[in-house]
């Protein structure tokens, strides 16, 4: 029988604030093969952050902020949710000190309790795919302003490799958590327009080659960067997305 939303929830809840992941295994590899991609990723988000300053902004989520945010981004206001208290606490701590307001709420991301039209922007860092997308879709697209935007950066689940290795390594993941697909685009293009950049398909492949060849930590050879021209090549091609791992959705209420 399918979990209600309510059990889902609580194994999130418990999984985050027991910390009950192990995801050593699989953090070597990523942070060899993503060497460039990291850094692609980075050059985007800060151009999509260019738009945060002096804005409403909620992230879904409560330290994403800490990693994308630079120097020179200040919202007018940084509101956090989650739903376990544990993650939160983390968040509180990595804004201590910061020069911009933010507030804290846990809170259940499937059942956003701030009023209709309250944000300008409304982002979040390898969430969506832990939550009910239809859901907290429509509820980000109610808390909205009119052309409020969203930037989301999450793994994708459509390549057949990637399902395989997911199977295998149960303990990576949360339970209910589900690494978007096709299906979930077109949920968020029925509210937002829908722009994205994709990343890590050959880098993966010839990073794992890479860090079998050269080691843990040299990341900058030319196997890797080989990948990561490739991911850049290809990730153009819209019949090619199925393959990649990871993608940055950005748009625009509609
Ligand atoms: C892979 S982690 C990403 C952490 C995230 N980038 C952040 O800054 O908090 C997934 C996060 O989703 C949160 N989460 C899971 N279900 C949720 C829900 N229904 N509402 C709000 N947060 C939820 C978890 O507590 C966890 O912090």
């Amino acid at each position: 029988m399918a979990k209600s939303r309510e059990e889902i929830n609580q194994t999130e809840k418990d999984y985050w604030n027991e910390a009950k992941l192990d995801r050593r295994k699989i953090k070597k590899l990523r942070r060899h093969a993503f060497f460039y991609s990291y850094k692609r990723e980075k050059k985007i988000l800060q151009q999509l952050l260019e738009d945060f300053n002096d804005k409403e902004v909620l992230e879904i989520g409560s330290y994403t902020w800490s990693f994308w945010f630079n120097k020179n981004t200040k919202p007018k206001k940084l509101t956090c949710i989650n739903i376990s208290e544990v993650e939160l606490e983390n968040g509180k701590k990595l804004a201590e000190n910061q020069n911009f307001s933010i507030a804290h709420f846990l809170m259940d991301a499937n059942e956003l309790t701030f009023k209709d039209e309250s944000f300008d922007i409304v982002f979040g860092g390898a969430i969506l795919h832990h939550l009910d997308v239809e859901k907290s879709i429509g509820h980000i697209h109610r808390v909205l302003k009119p052309n409020g935007k969203i930037v989301f950066l999450e793994p994708l689940n459509m390549n057949p490799i990637y399902k395989i290795y997911r199977k295998l390594n149960p303990k990576e993941r949360t339970p209910d958590e589900h690494a978007l697909v096709s299906s979930d685009f077109k949920i968020i293009k029925k509210k937002f327009t829908f722009n994205h950049y994709f990343f890590d398909f050959f880098s993966v492949v010839f990073g794992f080659i890479a860090l079998k060849l050269f080691g843990d930590k040299n990341y900058n050879n030319w196997i890797n960067k080989l990948g990561y021209n490739l991911d850049v090549f290809f990730s153009k091609i819209p019949f090619l997305h199925f393959l990649f791992a990871r993608v940055i959705i950005f748009g625009s209420k509609k």
